[in-house]
C-alpha cells in the first residue's frame, strides 16, 4: 500500500472520520485551500468509535486509511479526535512516508483565552481516556480548571442529521446539569461531530461561554505539511470532493453533502 502514496500535488487529500463528524474539518480545509481535491470517507457503518477499545479503533482507522491509499492520496487527515488519539502514533510508524495530520481537542486556545477560568472539555470516552489527552491536560492544568465530560450518544444525533430537537436539548441539558454551579468560561468541542450542535450547546449556556474546536487549526497544520513537501495543489480551479461512506444506506451520502453545506 505504501507504493500508493502520491507525490503529485494534484492528487487528492484523504480525510476520514468514524462517520459524519469530520465534515466539520473538511469544511475548514476547503475554506482554506479551495483548489484541493478531497476524498471524504465516513465510517458510519462502524460509528461510533468513541466507546470502542483502543485496538478496535486502531484496526478500523487503519482499514479506512488503506481505502484512502487505494485512491492514491497525497496526505491523510484523521478528522476524528478518537481515531487520532487511539491510532495516530501507530499509523505514523506504519506509514512513515505518508503525511498524516491528526486532530486534538483545542485545549490550548481555550486555556489561553480563559486564563485562571474553568474549561469544560467535551469529547468521547476513548479520547478522554487515552494518554494523548492526559499529556495535553498535564501541559495546561495549572493555567485553568479543566473538567472532562464524555458525551456517549451525541455523535449518533449528528449521524441521524438531528442537529436541533427537544430530544437533543434534553440529552445535553441532563449532562450539563451534572456541572452544578460550576459554569464553564470556555468549552472545547473535542469531537468533530460536536461543532454541528454548537449552537444548541451555546444556547444551553445562555450564549455566555466561549467555544473552541480544532478544525481550523487542523486545516492550517495540513497546509503547513503540504507546503513543506511542495504538495500544495497549484490549480486555480475549485477542487472536487468525492464522498465515500462505509454504510450501505444511500441517505448517508446525501446527509454528508447537507452537513457540508449547512450554515452553522
Ligand atoms: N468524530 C469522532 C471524534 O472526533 C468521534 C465520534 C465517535 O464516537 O465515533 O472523536
Amino acid at each position: 500500500m505504501i507504493d500508493n502514496i502520491s507525490t503529485n500535488a494534484h492528487a487528492p487529500i484523504g480525510i476520514m472520520d468514524s462517520g459524519m463528524g469530520g465534515i466539520s474539518v473538511l469544511r475548514e480545509i476547503t475554506r482554506l485551500m479551495p483548489q484541493e481535491n478531497c476524498i471524504f470517507f465516513g465510517d458510519s457503518k462502524n460509528a461510533p468509535y468513541g466507546s470502542r477499545s483502543t485496538e478496535e479503533i486502531f484496526r478500523l482507522t487503519a482499514k479506512v486509511v488503506d481505502e484512502l491509499l487505494e485512491r492514491q492520496v497525497k496526505a491523510v487527515v484523521i478528522a476524528c479526535n478518537t481515531a487520532s488519539s487511539a491510532a495516530g502514533k501507530r499509523l505514523r510508524e506504519e506509514y512513515p512516508q505518508l503525511p498524516i495530520i491528526a486532530i486534538e481537542p483545542a485545549l490550548k486556545p481555550a486555556v489561553i483565552n480563559c486564563p485562571g477560568g474553568r474549561v469544560l472539555v467535551l469529547a468521547t470516552e476513548a479520547t478522554l481516556r487515552e494518554k494523548k489527552f492526559a499529556n495535553l491536560m498535564d501541559t495546561w492544568k495549572d493555567r485553568a480548571e479543566i473538567i472532562k465530560m464524555p458525551l456517549p450518544g451525541l455523535p449518533e444525533f449528528v449521524e441521524r442529521g438531528e442537529l436541533d430537537s427537544p430530544g437533543l436539548r434534553e440529552f445535553l441539558w441532563k449532562h450539563f446539569q451534572a456541572l452544578g454551579d460550576k459554569k464553564p468560561d470556555g468549552i472545547v468541542l473535542g469531537c468533530t461531530h460536536y461543532p454541528f450542535v454548537r449552537r444548541v450547546i451555546s444556547e444551553l449556556f445562555n450564549n455566555d461561554v466561549k467555544i473552541f474546536d480544532g478544525a481550523a487549526g487542523t486545516a492550517r497544520q495540513l497546509r503547513r505539511r503540504l507546503h513543506s513537501r511542495q504538495l500544495i495543489n497549484p490549480s486555480l480551479e475549485k477542487g472536487k470532493i468525492t464522498w465515500l461512506n462505509s454504510s450501505s444506506d444511500p441517505g448517508m451520502l446525501e446527509l454528508s453533502k447537507k452537513l457540508y453545506e449547512i450554515e452553522l
